[in-house]
């Protein structure tokens, strides 16, 4: 075994260990992908992100007065990162696949901050969020559907933004004049690229600038 060989095994390790313990905490392992039965609504697979981007995307960015909404919460892994912050926000996962959808929400029916909903997310937006979460969920196609919809969520009057991992089709923002597109840098170059979407107010520039609180701190070493 080459060196390269055995760094990346020990990293996968790590990963692993990492990721199963806090799920454990949660109630149950929730690793593994499951292939997506709504392929032809332009759903992705049911896979997971990992805690260690969880924790860099979300470090100093949520708000006291968010509603935090997972587009396409699969098995529901960033609602369990949302409640190892310990914050009392409204946490809203959204799944297309009713079977998952259904587990994630008998898993987590303790947590009365916690809303889990079956459905087509662009067509069931909570008009109350404020914080969207997106692993690559859909095609490009659903995307610019979602876009257009949430760029419709009574934009003058609060923020609105997009965490988006895996932003394969991030130029569907870029290119329109309605969002602004801040690149992540995560620290890890195994992770996937990432960036923040904000809605603008269209004539009087971007949304207010975040004000950080200790909600999701970034932890060193997870
Ligand atoms: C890559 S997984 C991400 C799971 C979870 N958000 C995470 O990061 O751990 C994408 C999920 O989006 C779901 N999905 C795809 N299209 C959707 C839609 N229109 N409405 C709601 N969920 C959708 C898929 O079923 C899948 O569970």
């Amino acid at each position: 075994m080459t060196w390269l060989e055995g760094s990346s095994l020990l990293y996968g390790a790590v990963r692993l260990c990492r990721n199963l313990l806090l799920d454990l905490r949660f109630g149950a392992f929730l690793g593994g992908t499951i292939r997506t039965t709504h392929a032809g609504l332009g759903a992705h697979d049911v896979s997971n992100s990992d805690y260690r981007a969880l924790s860099y995307l979300f470090a100093n960015r949520i708000l006291q007065t968010d509603v935090l909404v997972d587009i396409g919460c699969g098995k529901g892994r960033v609602l369990n990162w949302w409640l190892s912050l310990g914050i009392s926000n409204q946490l809203i996962g959204i799944e297309l696949d009713e079977r998952v959808a259904r587990r994630t929400a008998a898993r987590l029916r303790n947590f009365r901050n916690v809303h889990v909903v079956a459905g087509d997310a662009i067509e069931r937006l909570p008009v109350a969020g404020t914080l969207f979460y997106l692993f690559n969920p859909f095609t490009a196609t659903n995307l610019r559907r979602l876009r257009d919809k949430l760029a419709l969520l009574r934009p003058l009057e609060r923020r609105l933004i997009i965490i988006y991992y895996n932003c394969v089709d991030i130029e569907l923002f870029t290119e329109d004049p309605r969002w602004q597109v801040e690149r992540l840098a995560l620290p890890d170059p195994r992770l996937h690229p990432a960036a923040v979407v904000t809605r603008i107010r269209l004539g009087s520039g971007a949304s207010p600038p975040l004000q950080p609180t200790a909600l999701g701190s970034l932890p060193s070493g997870r």
